[in-house]
This record gives C-alpha cells, sequence and structure tokens, in this order.
C-alpha cells in the first residue's frame, strides 16, 4: 500500500516539484499524479511547464489562471487591513499559499484524489500555510511533502531527476532562494544569510536602485472604494491592471524594497529580501485614507486588529475562525473608506502629499486658526478639568 492512491501536486516547474513526482510514485506508492501549476502573475510561460510536468512522469498537467483572484481576494483584503508582518513585510508570499491551497483541494475533488502534495522543505513558514489551509478546507484530506522528508541535498536531488528524465538545470541556477509573483518577490539564501552584508543589486528586479532612478519625481493619485483601489490617476483599471501599472511606476523610483530579519513561524529568524513596489505604496495611501475617514478610535482600534491579522496570515491561519471575525471587522471599518490619494514617488520614497473624500471627517472650521475658527474654546477648560481630576487627585493623595 502506498501512502496515497492519487495526488494532486503543486507544480512550479522547478527541480524540487519535478522531482517529486517519480519520487511520489517511486518510494511513497503513488499510482497517479496530477500536477498543478497556478498562475499568480509571476511572469513564467506556462505551457513549457504543463508539458515538462507531463515529461515528468505526471498523468494529467492542470495550469490555473488565479491571478484575478489573487489579487481581488487576497491582496485587497490584506490592504484593507494595512497588513504589514513585523510592520514591514506585506505579505507578498504569504498571500499566495492559501490560494494555491484551495486550487489543491478544489482540484482532488474533482479528479478524485485522497491526497495533495507540495514541494516545501521543513524549515520554512510556507509548508505550516499550505498544510493548514488544506485541512481547514478538507480536513480528510492527506497533505504528503516529499521534501520534508527526501533529505536529499541540492546535488541528490538532481541526480534522482536524472535518473527519471528530469533535466538538470541548464543554465547554473541562481544561488538565492527566490519566490516570485504579482505581488513581489523574496529572496533569501547564499549571501544574505549574513544579515550584516548588504544585498547586491543584482538581485533586485522590479526596483530600480536609487542611482538609476529617474530625476524627476512622479505623482501616481490613487482612486479608493471601500478601501479597495479601483483607479490610477483617474482611469478605472481592472485589479491585475492596477497592480502591474503601479509596480512599475514605483519600481522604476525605487520604491518597494525591505531588507528585514523575520521571526518564522517554525522558531528560526531569518534575513530575507522583499521587493513589493505597489503593495506596498497601497498600503501606505490606504491607511493615509483611513486616517482621513475613519473615527480616531476605529483608526486607534484597528491597529490592533491589523497586527493580528498580519500575524495569523503569516502563520498559515487564512482560513480560520479568527481570521475570519477579523475579517468582519475589518470589512465593517471601510465602508466609508472612499477617495483619493495623491502619492510622490521619487528616489527610492513613496510620500503622500494629498488626500480627499467626500466622507472626509476632516472640518476645516474646527481645524483652522483663522477668523473662521468654530471650535468652542471655553468648552476645552471645562473638559481639560475633568479630563485631568483623576491624575490631580493622585498627585494629591501622593505629595512628598
Ligand atoms: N519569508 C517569506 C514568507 O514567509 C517568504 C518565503 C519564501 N521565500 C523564498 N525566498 N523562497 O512569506
Amino acid at each position: 500500500m502506498g501512502r496515497a492512491e492519487k495526488v494532486v501536486l503543486a507544480y512550479s516547474g522547478g527541480v524540487d516539484t519535478s522531482v517529486c513526482i517519480p519520487y511520489l510514485k517511486q518510494e511513497w506508492g503513488v499510482k497517479e499524479v496530477i500536477t498543478l501549476a497556478a498562475d499568480l502573475g509571476q511572469g513564467d510561460e506556462l505551457e513549457p511547464i504543463r508539458e515538462k510536468a507531463l515529461k515528468s512522469g505526471a498523468a494529467q498537467s492542470l495550469v490555473a489562471d488565479a491571478t484575478l483572484s489573487f489579487v481581488e481576494d487576497y491582496a485587497f483584503p490584506a490592504i484593507q487591513a494595512n497588513a504589514l508582518y513585523e510592520s514591514r513585510y506585506p505579505l507578498s508570499t504569504a498571500l499566495a499559499r492559501p490560494l494555491i491551497a484551495k486550487l489543491l483541494v478544489e482540484a482532488a475533488q474533482t479528479y478524485g484524489a485522497d491526497a495533495v502534495a507540495h514541494g516545501c522543505t521543513g524549515k520554512g513558514n510556507d509548508q505550516v500555510r499550505f498544510d493548514v489551509s488544506i485541512m481547514a478546507l478538507n480536513p480528510d484530506l492527506k497533505v504528503l511533502a516529499p521534501a520534508r522528508e527526501w533529505g536529499f541535498s541540492r546535488e541528490e536531488t538532481i541526480a534522482y531527476g536524472e535518473r527519471f528524465g528530469i533535466p538538470s538545470p541548464v543554465k547554473k541556477s541562481s544561488p538565492y532562494s527566490i519566490d516570485r509573483n504579482l505581488l513581489g518577490r523574496s529572496i533569501e539564501a547564499a549571501s544574505l544569510e549574513d544579515p550584516s552584508v548588504e544585498p547586491p543589486e543584482e538581485i533586485y528586479l522590479m526596483t530600480k536602485a536609487i542611482a538609476d532612478t529617474p530625476n524627476q519625481p512622479e505623482y501616481v493619485e490613487i482612486g479608493f472604494e471601500q478601501g479597495i483601489p479601483t483607479t490610477l490617476n483617474g482611469t478605472t483599471l481592472d485589479p491585475v491592471a492596477l497592480i502591474s501599472q503601479l509596480n512599475e511606476s514605483a519600481g522604476n523610483h525605487g520604491v518597494g524594497r525591505i531588507d528585514m530579519v523575520e521571526n518564522r513561524v517554525v522558531g528560526i529568524k531569518s534575513r530575507e529580501i522583499y521587493e513589493a513596489p505597489a503593495l506596498l505604496v497601497l498600503i501606505h495611501a490606504h491607511r493615509d485614507l483611513e486616517s482621513l475617514t475613519l473615527t480616531a478610535d476605529v483608526t486607534q482600534y484597528k491597529r490592533g486588529i491589523e497586527d493580528a491579522y498580519s500575524q495569523i496570515v503569516y502563520q498559515g491561519l487564512w482560513y480560520s475562525p479568527l481570521k475570519q471575525a477579523l475579517d468582519a471587522f475589518i470589512k465593517k471599518t471601510q465602508e466609508r473608506v472612499s477617495g483619493t490619494v495623491r502619492v510622490k514617488l521619487f528616489k527610492g520614497n513613496a510620500m503622500i502629499v494629498g488626500r480627499q473624500s467626500e466622507n472626509s471627517l476632516y472640518t476645516p472650521e474646527l481645524a483652522t486658526y483663522t477668523s473662521e475658527d468654530q471650535f468652542d474654546h471655553k468648552a476645552a477648560e471645562g473638559f481639560i478639568y475633568l479630563w485631568g481630576l483623576p491624575t490631580r487627585v493622585w498627585s494629591q493623595k501622593n505629595k512628598g
């Protein structure tokens, strides 16, 4: 008896997921491997990937274009949540995992598979996100993770693949471990493993070095409706085009790089470099629009919710009950977060230089220092008397 009869494997076309195909069949007695390659806007050509899976021994090779859903159902809610893990990482990789997990579970259902599989190793966050998402969506499905168990070195993986007709990588493969999708790139390993060493310029693809950015600023006006970005410079764009265009503009001005040491779910600290130009600008702009349209208490209370949200998404709990409850809170707060934010892109900065909303709570007659002022200055006196009363009493009792 093998570990499963029929398996749907998340497939990227790389050596590891290719080797998973013969490995599942030879070592774990799987009868049929169906691969699923998800297009999340990573820019790979999918037809060669589809064919490579078949050459590597897949019984069927599926390709799913999920870019639109990735943006609408995963990135946009994260923008509404201003989600930044440890206040910095906009979760560009993390958001892709629950979607891929959903595609795997759906394919398993469609093709009558009794297990799904992925190529993650045992040290990362992605295995956690896949496994937990899959068990949340279908608790009866088995999850197989060959690369977590096989113990192969890089060379051994390639050698194993060659035995089953999987070509070793033609060009000398990059020493970095890179994950890429429409929202960004995550780069780790090789020289980046020393957190004191500056990343070499060659690792960046979506963002220019400041030395190469234009000497003139570029202004972009982002329009939001209920917390969702819908327009760029007054033009309504579909979600994918909006992200792509903003990636271009922001990246061209060197906006969107992050170099951080982060705390992984499995207890390891790791040094990771990110590029996420559009996503970072959108979170920045969205947060600004909230400061115009939400009351003080909602704005401030929401910060705590945002932290919790970012953590549970990072930790693989996208389909958890806590996440659903936070979603409901966030959705409610977004009802009036509509308007436009003007951003100046220049030399690695995305500066908010203006914001407007029909739902603005900013009241000029209250804020102004001119003769138009409507604020009741005398009311402040009584307010401060009561506001300071507990502190005064405490001070009187604690003299000396
Ligand atoms: N640390 C990031 C995360 O957990 C990215 C993981 C994938 N990174 C990579 N270079 N392969 O979301």
